[in-house]
């Protein structure tokens, strides 16, 4: 299986991706739909986990063995009650096959997006219709296209963050420069990361991250296509109706019988 740009920026991932409102988002929509929920793309296991240690029994697919081998280790240091109710396994959620149906099948995070075409996307949803039992659901959270970000274009690299651990011995920064590219609906974002341990050089990464956005109305047209019906449809993570504004896209959809 080929290396994706996690595989480079696995060991960075949990610093730099401080996303913590959708975890109780998430533990609402288990409560609301149930288990076994399976996670496309789970990474190293910001949602997986939480939901493990509520008591849902998860599966979490990730193509990368580098953010898959965090999460191991995460999982292993967990007591056994949680450990138990978490199955890892590695594959392309465009082309995957388990052999279980799940309540949830769920994207967190604009994974989606990192199937670059719409047939990929399409494949996608349909793998996970596949694997979801009578009436489960299919959940996918996204960023909602920013119209004005994409005609502007970034002309430049831009300072996204700058993390200092709370010793002060490592600093990261993170750069970057994104071009849309609006007839594929597709962005490239050139990502620099540096990282400056005390009494060591600089070390330094260059990822491209390559993602397929999708506008709403494409998004519920998709998911009709692949014998979906919309249950839910979200801004964010608060519950509020998607709008034009909305920073989030979040369907909420249930598999129809074929
Ligand atoms: C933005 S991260 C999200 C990780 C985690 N869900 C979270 O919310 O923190 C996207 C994850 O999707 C995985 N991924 C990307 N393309 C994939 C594919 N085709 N099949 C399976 N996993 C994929 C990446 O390896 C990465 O771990």
């Amino acid at each position: 299986m080929e290396d994706n740009v996690f595989d480079i920026i696995a060991d960075l991932y949990d610093i730099t991706s401080p996303l913590k409102e959708d975890i109780s988002f998430w533990l609402n929509m288990a409560e609301e739909y149930g288990d076994p929920i399976l996670e496309l793309g789970c990474g190293t296991g910001r949602i997986l986990i939480p939901l493990a240690e509520k008591g849902y029994n998860v599966v979490g697919l990730d193509i990368s063995k580098s953010m898959l081998n965090i999460l191991k280790s995460k999982v292993d240091n967990l007591p056994n009650r949680v450990r138990e109710k978490i199955e890892i396994v590695r594959g392309d959620f465009r082309e995957f096959k388990i052999d279980r149906e799940f309540s949830i099948v769920f994207s967190a995070y604009s994974t989606l997006y990192s199937a670059t075409t719409q047939e990929e996307q399409l494949s996608t949803i349909r793998n996970a219709y596949k694997h979801l039992k009578e009436h489960g659901v299919l959940i996918t959270a996204q960023f909602n296209p920013d119209i004005k970000r994409i005609a502007e274009n970034a002309r430049f690299m831009t300072l996204d963050f700058s993390y200092q651990d709370p010793n002060g011995e490592l600093i990261i920064t993170r750069t970057s420069q994104t071009q849309y590219y609006p007839i594929e609906q597709t962005l490239k974002s050139i990502q620099v990361y540096d990282l400056k341990e005390q009494r060591k050089p600089l070390e330094r990464y260059n990822i491209e991250l390559n993602l397929r956005y999708i506008y709403p109305s494409e998004m519920r047209l998709m998911l009709a296509h692949c014998n979906f019906e919309i249950v839910d449809e979200f801004g964010d993570y608060n519950l509020s109706p998607l709008k034009d504004k909305s920073p989030n896209m979040i369907f909420v959809a249930r598999k129809r019988q074929s």
